[in-house]
């Protein structure tokens, strides 16, 4: 979380910093703030200051806001950052850049210095005065306090001194270039032409440049606008440049009125990019029996929010196609446990690719000796230098906080897997045949589902006026249930819970009123007559009910009060079109509510701290 950037060029930093910070706010919003090497224009009615000073200025809020609070700076090498507050409250004071005593320094920071305290304690007793109670200003004055002249060697010099995370970006007076390093928080440098970028991923530097170098934990670089050198442990190291294969215009609204609206609306297409080059692939006579190869014992998924839901739900069709032992767990939660890993494939599913807690769990895995691999949406992340083996979702970038056409795409890429385990024992061909072909029909069913948008925008509007709701769903849409609770909650701010359907007799039950209404996934599979009774069980008991359910469907509309219908298609494949629907039911519930549907409040994009 938090997203910094820096500039170093010919052109004029100010509004190449603030667009940039605006490409990045979704790793956090909380406050902002920029600090160039130049000078005040005069021509604003604001005092001149002499040239090549550092020019700080930051605030709480939105960039959008803070622009226009600012003068005018004129100079062409600036940092800046947008932050999520970790250390510290919310104010203009815990804002980045962070500064030395002098402010000669400035210094912005995405992760966590653990050891901040005793840092801090022992700078103040040298003399030091701290502004912030942010970790990160620790430091700017370990900068300062070996700053001899040579800006490189003081910040390695003050790196070496922190344990945490880092991704930083330092400039100071005197000098024509940053230097920039990064320890376990991503960070990337655009290659331009006389003219560099520094940013926390690479939508910040999309509309300047498609040439990046991703930097590797451990690198320190000095960055000036032509040139750039990278050390790690001393040792001059050469990162090749790789293009970025997203354009600008991907990160764009389109004339949506959110980024969150515009991704559901991409869904067919990131699903289709994702089978694509696959599906077609899968020879079924070729299946790997990794079972009876010896070759794997079990599969482990770790994974965070919507990304652990995609694994529950491959953790479903996982099991029910390749009978392989499976488990799942929350990646945070991984690493508190000790768990029999013995050839244990582990999967790290992530859009990002730089969440924190399952960066840690497939370290940790790794570390175990299984063998390891990544499903990741971001070309370059953290997780596909960590992992033995990459897959990447074609989702295209993902913009809002709330993970949708990511999350369509990571199922599409479980399945695939699943296709490509099941024994022919346990899928024959025929129906391995029929499989794929439904999974080909994906992209058109799901443009019918944001077909019926209108219809579902109706009931996600009526959702709006209450104050909590429950998500029911057995079998594989247990948990596409709870992504549908947690889509609703994160950007609607409605409490949502998710249950198993048979389990809200045993509790939740208690909860039920009038005013609580009960989303229910209903898939036409061996779990439908079970969900019907406990729609009945809850229907008697005053709530409404909301049933998502097939198309053509007669039975449910006698117990509930609403059917969303859904396109006719084999119930394994149900999450993937039941999951538009209810993004879609939550996005409308948010926009009645007025909520800031791409920025939830409290909430980044990419959880970057642990
Ligand atoms: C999704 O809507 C959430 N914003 C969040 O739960 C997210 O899925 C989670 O932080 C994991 O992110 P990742 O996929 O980038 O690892």
């Amino acid at each position: 979380m938090c997203g910094i950037v820096g500039y170093i060029g010919y052109r004029e930093a100010q509004p190449i910093l603030l667009e940039s910070l605006k490409k990045l706010e979704y790793r956090g919003y909380d406050s902002c703030g920029i600090a160039i090497l130049g000078s005040v224009a005069r021509n604003d009615g604001l005092e001149g200051v002499p040239a090549n000073r550092i020019q700080l200025c930051k605030d709480v809020g939105r960039v959008v806001d803070f622009e226009k609070t600012i003068p005018k700076i004129q100079g062409g090498t600036g940092i800046g950052h947008t932050r999520w507050a970790t250390h510290g409250k919310v104010s203009a004071a815990n804002a980045h850049p962070h500064t030395d005593c002098g402010c000669k320094i400035a210094v912005v920071h995405n992760g966590i210095i653990e050891n901040f305290q005793k840092l801090r304690e022992a700078l103040i007793k040298e003399g030091h005065l701290f502004t912030s109670e942010t970790d990160t200003e620790v430091i700017a004055h370990l900068v300062e306090k070996y700053y001899r002249g040579n800006l490189v060697e003081a910040v390695s010099r003050a790196l070496a001194d922190v344990t945490g995370t880092y991704a930083i970006v330092v400039l100071a007076e005197g000098h024509k270039e940053i230097v920039v390093a990064k320890q376990e928080s991503p960070l990337i440098i655009g290659i331009g032409d006389k003219e560099n970028f520094v940013a926390s991923d690479v939508s910040a530097v999309l509309d300047y440049t498609d040439r990046v170098i991703y930097l590797e934990d451990g690198d320190i670089g000095v960055v000036s606008d032509r040139d750039i050198t990278i050390t790690n442990n001393g040792q001059k190291v050469n990162r090749d440049a790789q293009i970025v294969l997203w354009s600008a215009q991907e990160a764009q609204k389109a004339g949506y009125e959110h980024f969150m609206l515009k991704e559901i609306h991409e869904q067919p297409k990131a699903v289709e990019n994702t089978l694509r080059g696959h599906i077609s692939f899968i020879d079924p006579m070729a299946r790997l029996d990794m079972g009876k190869m010896g070759v794997l014992k079990d599969i482990l998924m770790v994974a965070c929010g919507t990304s652990y839901h995609a694994a529950l739900i491959g953790e479903y069709i996982l099991g029910k196609l390749c009978h392989v032992p499976i488990r799942v767990k929350t990646a945070s939660e991984f690493n508190h446990y000790e768990m029999a890993l013995d050839k244990t494939w582990v999967l790290g599913i992530t859009q990002s690719g730089e969440t924190n807690d399952t960066l840690r769990a497939l370290k940790k895995a790794k570390l175990l000796g299984c063998p390891t691999m990544a499903i990741t949406n971001v070309q370059g992340s953290s997780i596909t230098r960590i992992a033995d083996q990459v897959f990447y979702t074609q989702s295209g970038p993902e913009i809002g906080v709330a993970a949708t056409k990511t999350f369509t795409a990571q199922l599409a890429t479980l399945y695939l897997l699943a296709l490509s385990l099941a024994p022919i024992d346990i899928l024959d061909i025929r129906e391995y045949k029929k499989l794929i072909g439904e999974m080909k029909s994906l992209p058109s069913k799901i443009h019918q589902v944001l077909d019926g948008e209108e219809r579902i925008a109706k009931h996600g509007r009526g959702l709006a006026k209450f104050d909590n709701a429950f998500f029911i769903g057995r079998g594989v849409s247990y948990p596409v249930a709870m992504e549908g609770a947690l889509k609703l909650k994160e950007i609607s701010y409605i409490h949502a819970e998710a249950y198993p359907a048979g389990e809200l007799k045993h509790g939740p039950f208690a909860l039920l009123r009038s005013n609580t209404p009960v989303v229910a996934i209903a898939a036409r599979d061996d779990t439908y007559e079970a969900m019907i009774t406990s729609i009945k069980e809850i229907k008697a008991r005053g709530p409404q009910v909301i049933a998502i359910a097939e198309e053509g469907d007669e039975d449910i509309g006698q117990f509930v009060d609403v059917v969303i219908p859904i396109p006719r298609i084999d119930p394994l494949l149900s999450p993937f079109l039941n999951s538009v629907a209810l993004q879609l039911l939550a996005y409308y519930a948010a926009k009645e509510r007025g909520c800031p549907i791409d920025l939830p409040a409290n909430l980044a994009k990419s959880v970057t701290v642990p």
